[in-house]
């Protein structure tokens, strides 16, 4: 639920005009790279579980449009990220009995959100997976605590075991919030060349890049945000256009990844490490 995307002043784009609003040197630069790194024309097959392009579109129309389904499940908590959910929002939850948190990488966003009457902040340092701003948690999770209080915060980012969690409660956390050790369960759907690869990786191994979604997220530093990283090649469009844009590769890559083809493809496909779309359609 961003509270900035292309489109914003419509409640999004619809998927045809944001397909329309890719630049002509974004789509050769795609499918030069498929080219260069020989990854397959795909068709999506029955039961091909991989999307085609709607994933992380994040706008109102969309956001709107998954909490209808969400709700239909009955949640007992809404978390929203990249934004202050809005009034019609929170009262969707209240009415259904729903506690409502929020992800905040800055005091300021702490503050919107306390003001906006959530119940939970969670403080999202630079450390984590995902969408991620730029304050190390030592740094932000007392300022955030100290900015909401009484209301409580949950610490996120880098969190993967009991000296993480004590060192989050002494920063003044009530709990903590975890992402990308998630990944590699056995519950999760990440795909196991991925799993791999995300074992396999040490603390260096990552980056922070807007090649997904268009906003900054860390993941696996892979070739695919090292070829958007290059100085002669395009820079990532704004959300909602670049899941627009990649969102067609993105399944072909990983239906390439999945057949585990070669060698080759499988490397390009370490970009699954970071599956922030899936979550939100
Ligand atoms: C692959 C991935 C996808 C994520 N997608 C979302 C999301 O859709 N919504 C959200 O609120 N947070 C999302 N997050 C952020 C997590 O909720 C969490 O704050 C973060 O992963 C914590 O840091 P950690 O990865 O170091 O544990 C995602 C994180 C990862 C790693």
């Amino acid at each position: 639920m961003p509270g900035k995307y292309v489109g914003m002043e419509s409640g999004g784009l619809d998927p045809a005009e944001a397909a329309n609003a890719v630049p002509a040197d974004v789509t050769a630069f795609l499918d030069d790279m498929m080219r260069r790194y020989g990854v397959p024309e795909s068709a999506a097959a029955a039961g091909d579980h991989f999307s085609t392009g709607s994933r992380g579109r994040y706008t109102a129309k969309d956001s709107a449009a998954m909490l209808d389904i969400a709700f239909r499940f009955h949640p007992r908590l809404l978390v929203s990220a990249l934004g202050t959910p809005s009034p019609e929002i929170m009262k969707a939850a209240r009415d259904r009995g729903m506690l409502v948190a929020a992800l905040a990488g800055r005091v300021k966003h702490a503050k919107r959100h306390a003001e906006a009457g959530v119940d939970i902040i969670i403080a999202q340092s630079y450390e984590a997976g995902g969408h991620t701003g730029d304050i190390g948690g030592m740094v932000l999770v007392p300022s955030v605590v100290d900015a909401v209080a009484p209301t409580p915060v949950l610490a996120a980012g880098g969190i993967a075991d009991g000296r993480q969690m004590a060192a989050a409660l002494a920063l003044g956390a009530q709990g903590v919030w975890c992402g990308s050790v998630w990944l590699t369960t056995v519950e999760s759907d990440t795909l196991p060349v991925v799993k791999k690869k995300l074992i396999a990786a040490t603390a260096e191994d990552t980056v922070k890049s807007r090649s997904f979604s268009g906003k900054p997220s860390r993941i696996l530093r892979i070739a695919w945000a090292e070829e958007w990283a290059r100085i002669d090649t395009p820079d990532p469009l704004p959300n909602p256009l670049q899941p627009m844009a990649v969102g067609r590769y993105m399944a072909r890559i990983d239906r390439a990844a999945a057949s585990g083809d070669t060698a080759r493809r499988m490397a390009l496909a370490r970009w699954r490490a970071h599956r922030w779309g899936k979550w939100s359609g």
